[in-house]
């Protein structure tokens, strides 16, 4: 049996530039069994260079998978250097996920900002391998402009099954954008969900995260049907270290996926 808190070896398998400073590795364990759920995060590493939290953006298989990262510091600066058939180190999968199994049947609103969409994509996947378990599913998706868009052209593939609305903060001079402009806020009274019988699933930076969820709550969501993904600095993974405590919580192993029911209120001031 596999020891998650050891670090396993991964293969880069291939390399794809999405924006300016975010890239989607595939990475691939040789064999070994993975079963990760949408939601769910590695700590993706090299030794002496240190490790970080990414969550999965696909969980197609299980030995391979995908992340998307974004280049900000030591480690994610790392990795960007990394070539295909590379390796990296990988420990998990660790955490909570989206609650796909009691929003079946029912609708599901999933909203996403900026690289928000990279946890959000296996549920979309998920959703898009099993369409009829599911209602009326509906994308909410706001980027900085039209290039820092994630994964452009499969947008375009799951408008075939799922509503999608796009929308970004400015659109530079001379540059085509069909879509909205604005906080991904108000594009919330475009959506046709009956909010009795439905889900929301939010990840985005978390003041975009406050006032989607006070936007859905104002739509009649209960905050129980409500989800979010929090982000905090972690070490350990494991619920060892207090790295990422939140009040009673660990975002590592309580969450990173939680109901708003369950964080509101908590003593670093969060949602
Ligand atoms: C559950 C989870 C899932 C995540 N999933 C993804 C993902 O899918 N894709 C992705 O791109 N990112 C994701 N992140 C964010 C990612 O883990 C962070 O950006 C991480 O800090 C990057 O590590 P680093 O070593 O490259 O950057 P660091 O060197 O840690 O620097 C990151 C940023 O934090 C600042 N910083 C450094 N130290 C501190 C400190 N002590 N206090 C406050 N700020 C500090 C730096 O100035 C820099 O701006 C996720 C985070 C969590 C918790
Ligand atoms: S990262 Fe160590 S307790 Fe969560």
């Amino acid at each position: 049996m596999r020891n998650p808190s050891l670090p396993i070896k991964a293969i880069i398998t291939e390399i794809r530039s999405e924006t300016g400073d975010i890239k989607t590795y595939s990475l691939s364990l040789d064999g070994v069994l993975y079963n990760p759920k949408p939601g769910q995060f590695n700590m993706v590493g090299y030794p002496g260079v240190g490790e970080a939290p990414i969550s999965f953006s696909s969980v197609t298989s299980t030995s391979k998978f995908q992340h998307t990262i974004r280049a900000v510091g030591r480690v994610t600066g790392f990795i960007e250097g990394l070539k295909q058939g590379d390796e990296i180190f990988v420990r998990g999968p660790y955490g909570s996920s989206w609650p796909l199994d009691k929003a079946a049947g029912e609708d599901i609103l999933l909203i996403a900002g900026g690289v928000g969409l990279a946890p959000i994509r296996p549920v979309i996947q998920k959703i898009l391998s099993k369409r009829n378990s599911f209602g009326n599913v509906t994308l909410i998706y706001g980027a900085r402009t039209p290039a820092d868009i994630l994964f452009r052209e499969e947008i375009k593939t799951w408008r075939k099954d799922i509503s999608v609305l796009l929308t970004v903060d400015e659109v530079p001079l001379g540059v085509k954008w069909d879509y909205d402009t604005g906080m991904v806020t108000g594009l919330l009274a475009k959506t046709a969900v009956n909010t009795e019988q439905a889900f929301a699933f939010v990840c985005g930076p978390e003041i975009m995260m406050r006032f989607v969820s006070r936007g859905l709550f104002l739509r009649g969501f209960l905050p129980s049907r409500v989800y979010v993904s929090l982000e905090r600095r972690m070490k350990c993974g494991i619920a060892q270290c207090g790295h990422c405590q939140h009040g009673t919580k660990f975002v590592c192993k309580d969450g990173p996926v939680f109901s708003y029911n369950d964080v509101k209120g908590l003593p670093d001031g969060l949602l």
